[in-house]
């Protein structure tokens, strides 16, 4: 089926005119919705500054012993590395249905997304279930490029062991693109042993080059079964 959508691709970038980096500021050709005739979509932007939740587990001491126990078995499992936006090994997307002992981590998220979901956005007993999770190791030069992990609803990260003076994980970093223009100044997060950060999914980040190594666990966090009506 013929999509009614102008999908015309900008002259400066191959591949999809739907990425971010592929949008065009003003289109000048709009035409009706819902005919036949290829449409054109219209990009307009509003300002709205976007929550990072962090804390610090109390007991990370103890539970990151028993996290880098875990990460290094899965590692040692699982050498191979995988092409993606993160520059340093990571294992699977869906290392917590490949591993059972990654489920204290999963729970503890759990539990702060539906935390978050009652006391920041005042929305009650929605539950969340764990899409993607990957654990990740970055060695002196490594990094991870600027992406989002849209379409989740939320993205989170867990350091177990991160030495000082590593890179920070950068938000909504500087970009060039005059097409999505940039608001307010990037979040720069420094990384600390403990550390769980939970963000809206759509946020972009990225992790320039490390000089100290980084042992951290990324989450796709999604919203499933809504019993909030
Ligand atoms: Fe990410």
């Amino acid at each position: 089926m013929t999509s009614i959508w102008n999908t015309q691709k900008p002259s400066t970038k191959k591949g999809s005119p739907w990425d971010t980096q592929g949008f065009q500021p003003k289109p000048t050709v709009q035409k009706e919705v819902n005919t036949p005739q290829p449409n054109t979509l219209q990009i307009e932007h509003v300002a709205k500054p976007l929550p990072v939740f962090t804390t610090i587990f109390a007991d990370h001491v103890e539970f990151n012993k028993y996290m880098k126990q875990v990460i290094l078995e899965h590692r040692e499992k699982n050498p191979e590395d995988i092409e993606s936006n993160v520059k340093a090994w990571h294992s699977s997307w869906m290392t917590h249905k490949e591993n059972p002992k990654f489920q204290p981590l999963v729970d503890r998220v759990l539990s702060a997304c539906t935390f978050i979901c009652e006391g920041y956005f005042q929305c009650q007993k929605l539950e969340f279930s764990i899409f993607n999770l990957w654990a990740m190791m970055y060695e002196k030069g490594e990094h991870t490029i600027r992406h989002s992990h849209f379409p989740s609803d939320f993205s989170a990260v867990y350091y177990v062991d991160v030495e000082p003076g590593c890179a920070p994980v950068i938000f909504e970093s500087k970009t060039n693109n005059d097409a999505a223009p940039q608001v307010g100044e990037p979040l720069i997060l420094q990384p600390q042993n403990g550390m769980l950060a939970i963000w809206p999914a759509v946020l972009h980040h990225m992790v320039p080059a490390t000089n100290g190594r980084r042992m951290c666990v990324s989450m796709n966090v999604d919203k499933y079964g809504r019993t909030d009506v």
